[in-house]
C-alpha cells in the first residue's frame, strides 16, 4: 500500500500525455474485464457503463500492465465470468508468469472456467451477502442457489476459494450467517466489507451507509468473531475506503479509486 501512496505522490498529469515515460505500477491491480453483469445489486460500485472490450484489446492491456510492474491481475468487473474471453485471458496471464485473482458473483461457472482456475492456481473470491432472502434481495435476482452451489464446486475442485460479503446498514447479522456457511462449506477465508457510496451505491447512500457507530460495532464484531474462529476461518475486515485501490477500467483508464468517485485520480490511459 505504501507503494500506491508513493505512486500517487509522484504521478503528475504530465504522465497522462507522456507516452515515452516508463514507470512501475504497484504489484497488484483490479482489472475490470467488463462492466456488464448478470446481477443488479442496488449498491454496485461498478455498474454497467456500456464498455465490453474484445479479447484482443484486453490482452493488449494485460501485456501493458505486466510490462509495467504488475505481478497480480485481479480480474473483476462488472461480472468477469460473463465475458466469453475470460478463460483465454486467464491462460494468457498465467503463460506470462502473472498471478491471478478473480472476484465473481458466482452465478455462472462453466466447467471450462473451473478447470482453468484450478490449472492456473487462481485465487477466487465469491460474493455472498447473506442467507437466501437477503442475498437475492441485495443482488436483485434469484442468485443464492447458483452462487452457493458454485462455491461448493470451487472448493471440491481444489480451487483456492474465499467468500466476500458486503454489509449494509442494519444487516450486521449476516456476519454470523455467512461465517457459518463458510465453516460448513469448508471455505477458509471470509472478508467482510462495509458498504461504500460509489457508483449506484451513491444513490442508495441513505439506506445503506453505516453510521460511524454501526461501522465501529461491525468492526468490533468482526474482530471478536475472528478470535472465536481462529484456526477454522480466517475472518477479515476489508474496507475499500481505507486506502486507494489501483483499477484498470473496462475502457483502459488506470485509476486510483477512493471511497468516492470525486476523490479518484486518473493515472494513465493504456494506449
Ligand atoms: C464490483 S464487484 C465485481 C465482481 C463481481 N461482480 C462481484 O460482485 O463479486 C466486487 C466486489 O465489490 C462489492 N461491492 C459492490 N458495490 C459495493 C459497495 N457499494 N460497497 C462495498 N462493496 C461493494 C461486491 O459485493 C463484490 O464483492
Ligand atoms: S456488485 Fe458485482 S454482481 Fe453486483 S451488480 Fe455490481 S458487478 Fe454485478
Amino acid at each position: 500500500m505504501n507503494q500506491q501512496r508513493k505512486l500517487l505522490k509522484n504521478l503528475t498529469p504530465d504522465y497522462l500525455h507522456d507516452t515515452n515515460k516508463s514507470f512501475d505500477l504497484p504489484s497488484s491491480i483490479c482489472f475490470r474485464v467488463t462492466r456488464y453483469c448478470n446481477a443488479h445489486c442496488s449498491f454496485c460500485l461498478a455498474p454497467p457503463d456500456g464498455a465490453h472490450p474484445d479479447v484482443e484489446t484486453l490482452i493488449r492491456r494485460l501485456d501493458w500492465l505486466l510490462l509495467h510492474g504488475v505481478e497480480t491481475i485481479h480480474f473483476c468487473g462488472g461480472e468477469p465470468t460473463i465475458h466469453p474471453g475470460l478463460p483465454v485471458l486467464l491462460e494468457h496471464v498465467n503463460a506470462k508468469g502473472g498471478k491471478i485473482k478473480l472476484t465473481t458473483n458466482g452465478i455462472t461457472l462453466s466447467d471450462e472456467l473451473l478447470k482453468i482456475l484450478h490449472a492456473t492456481g487462481s485465487q477466487v473470491k465469491v460474493s455472498l451477502h447473506g442467507n437466501r432472502e437477503h442475498h437475492d434481495a441485495i443482488v436483485g435476482r434469484k442468485a443464492f442457489e447458483h452462487t452457493t452451489c458454485n462455491i461448493g464446486r470451487l472448493v471440491r475442485a481444489g480451487v483456492r476459494t474465499s467468500v466476500q460479503t458486503t454489509v449494509v446498514a442494519g444487516a450486521q447479522e449476516v456476519v454470523e450467517w455467512v461465517a457459518g456457511f463458510c465453516l460448513e462449506t469448508k471455505v477458509r477465508r471470509l472478508s467482510i466489507m462495509p458498504f461504500i457510496p460509489r457508483g449506484n451505491g451513491l444513490t442508495r447512500r441513505e439506506d445503506y451507509e453505516l453510521s460511524s457507530i454501526q461501522r465501529r460495532s461491525l468492526r468490533e464484531l468482526v474482530a471478536k468473531k475472528r478470535r472465536a474462529f481462529t484456526g477454522r476461518l480466517d475472518l477479515r475486515w476489508l474496507d475499500f475506503s481505507a486506502s486507494p485501490l489501483l483499477v484498470a477500467e473496462a475502457d483502459g483508464r488506470v485509476i486510483l479509486e477512493s471511497s468516492t468517485e470525486a476523490r479518484d485520480v486518473l493515472i494513465y490511459q493504456i494506449p
